[in-house]
């Protein structure tokens, strides 16, 4: 069974769980990418794609729930995990905090532009976004975007920024994901590690 797990913020947490439901979880060392381990082999993927890997074959893995939302990756999600809890919000620097209805013709930075535009879209106001692959605090700050939807978790980087939390688009968590053929042709056993992962999260939280 080959498990997808996602570089960064998660990872601790996704091979703590694992462990705890008796995986013995082997990362990859060095500059590996992919390590076996008896059954199971462990793949190392940036969290932006592990969504991507799991549609396209990989077995199982664990994400963000904010990726799977953004990529509306194919995958099923059968379980939510007690970790990364955050959220996705529209952040605005404080001293222009106006109503997001009157944001029409802002410029938007963002790293989740599909999350953005349907937000918006729902809405009713066009904005115009600007794709940043991360730190986009730093885009309303030097003025080349009006506000930013990022991830929120402390409201530290926001509150360091001088940003305020306009409204929050969405709750996020580390959620588990599986292929959809292979949650059919290896059903037993994906819903053995299911229950297991269940056991740990029912117990410990
Ligand atoms: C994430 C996110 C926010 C920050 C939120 O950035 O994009 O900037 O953490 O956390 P906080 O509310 O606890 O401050 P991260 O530093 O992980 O990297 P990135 O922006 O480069 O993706
Ligand atoms: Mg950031």
């Amino acid at each position: 069974m080959r498990f997808v797990l996602p570089k960064g913020r998660l990872l601790t947490g996704s091979v703590e769980i694992l462990q705890k439901a008796g995986i013995e979880v082997r990362l990859p060392q060095g500059r590996e990418l992919m390590t076996k381990n008896g059954e199971y082999s462990f793949l190392l993927a940036k969290s932006f794609d592990v969504p991507v890997y799991v549609e396209h074959g990989i077995d199982i893995g664990i994400a963000g729930s904010d990726i799977v939302e953004e990529r509306e990756s194919d995958v099923f999600v059968p379980l939510e995990l007690p970790f990364g809890k955050c959220r996705l919000s529209l952040a605005i620097p404080k001293e222009k905090s106006v109503k997001v209805e009157e944001m029409d013709g802002f410029r938007i930075a963002t790293k989740y532009t599909n999350l953005t535009r349907k937000f918006f879209n729902e809405k009713g106001i066009e904005v115009e976004i600007i794709k940043l692959h991360g730190s986009t605090e730093l885009a309303p700050k030097i003025g080349i975007a009006d506000a930013i939807v990022d991830i929120v978790e402390t409201g530290n980087t926001l509150l360091a920024n001088g940003l305020i939390e306009l409204e929050k688009i969405m709750d996020i968590s580390a959620v588990l994901i599986v292929n959809r053929i292979c949650q059919k042709t290896r059903f037993e056993e994906i819903n053995g590690l299911i229950l297991k992962l269940k056991g740990v999260v029912e117990d410990e939280f």
